[in-house]
């Protein structure tokens, strides 16, 4: 066995408040590993760079987040069909294969939702609000699971239509359909599970659609902590649940931990102490 603890890290810019190190510390724990968990601010032009030296190096494992997502998906040799689905990649190792990219988002979103949060996502009508890399890394795996219906709302339409087109090729059976806010109000509902993938927690925005949509609904903000702008409206709007993403952070990595040593950490203890530290 070497000395030396293996090496992984996460990437993205900005990096300072990633919680990755610590989930993944605490799951090394669990298994009596020896690794070592830095984060790396990189800029957009060294990160293909960077990801070969770390390997080349004998890196274990990256993790890569906002905004370099996209540019793991373009700089692996090899995708897992999560991460060519969302044409974005957030877990990166070295195999036979070279550099191989996965999407844990879209599961970790999954197991969070049907495990800690109870939901059943099977013949429920899902609205998903945004139309960007963190909705794209979601589809597939809500989709996988069996819905009645996908909506997506988006403040630009023309985006949530292309990712509904795009989706359709692979799952026909499903109906899908993107609406702009207005026809949210007159057309559809009442939804089973609405699920914020925007941004608009970190530019400051607010949630626009209208809260009478949230009655019947379990209501999860993919961002966590301050961020979690829907969250709160969710429970001003009287929503029948809501979550706001720390699970699902924790669950993608555990899925990423998985993935490059083949066994699955338990969740809940480092679950329970992050939310702890964060309220
Ligand atoms: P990410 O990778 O985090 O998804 P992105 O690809 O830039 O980032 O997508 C951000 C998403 O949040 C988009 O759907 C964006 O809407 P537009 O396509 O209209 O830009 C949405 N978004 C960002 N700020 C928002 C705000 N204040 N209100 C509503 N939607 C917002």
């Amino acid at each position: 066995m070497s000395l030396h603890p293996r090496q992984f890290a996460v990437l993205g810019n900005p990096i300072q408040h990633s919680l990755s190190p610590v989930i993944h510390e605490h799951f090394a724990r669990q298994f009596g590993h020896a690794i070592s968990y830095s984060r790396q601010r990189l800029e957009r032009d060294s990160f293909a760079k960077y990801v070969r030296e770390f390997f080349a190096d004998g890196g274990g494992g990256l993790n890569v987040t906002v905004p370099f997502k996209l540019l793991a998906h373009d700089c692996a040799d090899w995708l897992h069909e999560s991460a060519e689905l969302a044409a974005a990649a957030n877990t990166l190792r070295f195999s036979r294969n070279g550099v191989e990219a996965w999407n844990t988002d879209g599961a970790g979103l999954v197991n969070d939702l049907t495990g800690r949060c109870g939901q059943d996502i099977a013949a429920k009508k899902i609205l998903v609000l945004g139309a960007g890399g963190a909705a794209r890394g979601i589809i597939g795996p809500l989709l996988d699971s069996g819905p009645a219906s996908l909506t997506i709302v988006n403040r630009t339409h023309s985006k949530a239509a292309q990712l509904i087109d795009r989706t359709a090729v692979k799952y026909s059976e499903v109906e899908l359909r993107a609406l702009s806010e207005r026809e949210l109000v007159n057309a559809a509902g009442p939804f089973d599970l609405i699920i914020n993938s925007t941004s608009l927690g970190l530019d400051g925005g607010e949630v626009s659609i209208s809260p009478d949509i949230a009655g019947s609904a379990f209501c999860y903000d993919l961002s966590y902590g301050t961020k979690a702008v829907f969250a709160k409206w969710a429970l001003q709007a009287g929503a029948q649940g809501f979550a706001d993403g720390l699970g699902m952070l924790v669950e993608q990595a555990a899925l990423s931990y998985e993935i490059w040593f083949g066994v699955k950490p338990e969740t809940k203890e480092v679950y329970r102490f992050l939310s702890e530290q964060l309220t």
